[in-house]
């Protein structure tokens, strides 16, 4: 794994955007997997400059999600597709018929699950961008998930529902439930960009680096990757 400390989370982003602009510029009809969260906020941002700025063109590009909670439509404004369109989509010529997510409310999940696995295999990531969890997620691959599984539901675990509750008006509005993409297909692309910024992702940072493989820490299987870059701020690099 090819380590990037950067100073601050704003040094982070534009070092992490500079790398999916490189993917994108070189290759007009490029397959992005996507991230949502907080850590790729800037990221997109930044994105979103160059595209006003100089131009790049997303028209040819595709894009794929990780994970999407279940049991909200994606007019929901938790929903994952929502959080992509307001932070990213909406602010790129992205055609959305090319951008893609587990749709939440799927009521037969195994037929959802399987579409998303035959649109993975259909569209072969360039790049993946990943945040990290505080326990070692990956997605929404809690820890003990197997390193082989496909798109799956999973029941989230309490600290990622702790985590993400900053985002709903109460904690009991955070779905327990979510679709994501299985560790397996995180794997399958062909560069992996994991971003971490705080000092609340500087232990699953240590893990993920230095610890073991095994699938009780989820991103330490990116040790086994080819292409993986890590760009960690400060805070989250402190006990590396
Ligand atoms: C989001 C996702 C999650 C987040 C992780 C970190 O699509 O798959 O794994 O990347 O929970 O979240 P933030 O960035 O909010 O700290």
């Amino acid at each position: 794994m090819k380590l990037i400390i950067a100073e601050n989370y704003d040094e982070m982003s534009r070092a992490g955007a500079k790398i999916m602009l490189e993917v994108v510029k070189g290759n007009p009809y490029a397959v992005l997997g996507l991230a949502t969260g907080t850590t790729p906020l800037g990221l997109y941002a930044y994105m979103i400059a160059d595209h006003e700025k100089y131009g790049t063109s997303y028209a040819h590009v595709r894009t794929v999600n990780l994970d999407e909670y279940k049991g909200l439509p994606k007019t929901h404004e938790q929903s994952y597709a929502y959080f992509m369109r307001k932070n990213l989509f909406d602010g790129l010529d992205i055609d959305p018929e090319n951008t893609n997510i587990e749709n939440g409310m799927a009521e037969d999940e195994a037929k959802e699950c399987a579409r998303y696995d035959e649109l993975l295999e259909r569209f072969p990531r360039d790049i993946q961008l990943l945040g990290l969890g505080s326990n070692g997620h990956i997605a929404f691959n809690e820890p003990n998930t197997p390193f082989g599984s496909g798109t799956h539901v999973v029941t989230l675990a309490e600290s990622t529902v702790k985590d993400n509750a900053r985002l709903f008006d109460d904690i009991s509005e955070v779905p327990r439930k979510a679709f994501t993409m299985g560790i397996r297909q995180i794997m399958q692309a062909k560069k992996i960009l994991i971003l971490a910024s705080g000092a609340n992702k500087a232990d699953a940072v240590r893990k993920m680096v230095k610890g073991e493989v095994t699938e009780s820490v989820p991103a330490s299987v990116l040790q086994l990757h080819p292409d993986c870059i890590l760009i960690a701020d400060q805070e989250a690099a402190a006990n590396l």
